[in-house]
């Protein structure tokens, strides 16, 4: 096992009913700016039962946050931010609205004079605002982790960001919100948090023994109640299972000493970026070339997780790797979420250039484990998934 320091500050408050705890969680007498979505949360009583439990605060709030959230959006918020002194942020949503306020967390504090340096240059956040939020839709893990992807339209650009000042204080995860979740975003959900527990298992070992076998529960309760939340969102232990394990995929615990990949969301940020496609759907399209691409270094883990997750039993480790594979592209068409650019959009052809420029330009030497993935093994990634 790998050397590693852990602290994850978030408080997690789960189960039925729980959002009228909020009043408890914010900080006396805040100014509070309430942050959401494009209105899902006032069709299934989210909006209602938060504004129930804010009574008493001294409240502003900003909807209209898109999926991947919008760089100009947030600079308005973040105007609000400044003229009304607000003390505190509620992001009332899914991963877009979360990590929305994360970058307003922030940006609030952030001493520069144009808030995009803190994603272009990479400027870590170490004391931002605080912020809570109330969880509707599982899927990125933001509810418990301090980092955040912003979108910028004008640039075409998704960059990432981070930092230790930003955790929530505290996010509210009440598994009954997942029952009016279309299913498209369900499926988005079961495939993002499968990622991120790839990301981080599908490397090489290192006799990190306990990581790998929370992470290959996070992936067999992941696929187990899959069908079960697909066929029915209102099934609450179902839905616990499903929200509790997107959690637990990306809240730090299965990065610690162990080595870590996060190539594939790299490439796949920039399929989002460039053709608006969804983030699971772009992880979907990646994968399965990232690991035939990366098959040397990769096949001792996935010989394993074939074995373990998968229970392929029989064959060389050669062969029971390269199931694993199989059965992970089975796994997201089994959701009906296609694994091909050319699925999604009839421009991919130059996609493994522009990627590969991309990435010469920010002087990205180095992805994956190894940091052996160059722009250019990207690029021919990237272009093995058309
Ligand atoms: O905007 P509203 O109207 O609320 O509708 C949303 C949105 O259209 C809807 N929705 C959310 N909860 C719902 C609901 N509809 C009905 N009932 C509910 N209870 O779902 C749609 C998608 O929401 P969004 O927040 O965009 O989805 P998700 O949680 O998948 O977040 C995706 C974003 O997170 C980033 C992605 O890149 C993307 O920008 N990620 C963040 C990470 C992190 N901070 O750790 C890691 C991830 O790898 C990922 O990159
Ligand atoms: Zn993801």
């Amino acid at each position: 096992m790998l050397n590693f320091e852990f602290q994850n500050p978030t408080k997690i408050i789960f189960g039925k009913d729980q959002i009228a705890k909020l009043s408890s969680e914010i900080p006396e007498n805040s100014k509070v700016l309430m942050v959401y979505g494009g209105g899902s949360i006032k069709k299934n009583g989210v909006y209602d039962q938060v504004s129930d439990a804010l009574k008493e605060f001294d409240v502003t709030e900003f909807g209209g946050i898109p999926a991947n959230p919008e760089y100009a959006v947030l600079l308005e918020a973040l105007e609000i931010i400044k003229t009304k002194d607000i003390d505190f942020i509620l992001a009332v949503g899914g991963g877009s609205v979360i990590d929305g306020v994360k970058f307003l967390s922030g940006a609030a504090t952030f001493e520069g004079d144009e808030p995009w340096d803190i994603l272009s240059k990479g400027i870590r956040t170490y004391k931002g605002m605080p912020f809570g939020a109330v969880l509707t839709l599982p899927a990125t893990g933001s509810e418990m982790n301090s980092g955040s992807v912003i979108t910028r339209e004008e640039t075409k650009e998704k960059r990432v960001m981070g930092g230790p000042g930003l955790f929530p204080k505290f996010s509210i995860l009440d598994p009954q919100v997942v029952h009016s979740i279309p299913k498209r975003q369900i499926a988005n959900g079961l495939v993002d948090s499968f990622s991120h527990v790839i990301e981080q298992y599908l490397t090489y070992p290192v006799a990190a023994k306990l990581q790998d076998r929370i992470a290959e529960s996070v992936m067999q309760t992941l696929i187990e109640v899959a069908p079960k939340v697909m066929e029915n969102p209102s099934d609450y232990d179902a839905a616990s299972d499903f929200m509790w394990s997107c959690t637990m995929a990306l809240n730090g615990l299965l990065r610690v000493g162990t080595p870590n990949d996060w190539s594939t969301h790299m490439m796949a940020h920039e399929l989002t970026a460039l053709y608006g496609i969804d983030h699971a759907r772009t992880l979907a399209i990646i994968h399965p070339s990232q690991m035939k691409y990366t098959f040397e270094d990769k096949k001792e883990k996935l010989a394993q997780y074939a074995q373990r997750v998968w229970n392929i039993t029989e064959g060389t480790l050669e062969e029971k790797a390269k199931m694993g594979i199989k059965k992970t592209e089975d796994y997201f068409h089994s959701l009906q979420i296609d694994t091909k650019l050319s699925d999604y959009t009839d421009a991919y052809e130059n996609t493994s250039e522009i990627v590969k420029k991309r990435f010469e330009e920010r002087n990205w030497k180095g992805l994956g484990e190894r940091q052996n993935i160059t722009p250019e093994d990207a690029g021919k990634i990237v272009a093995l998934s058309y």
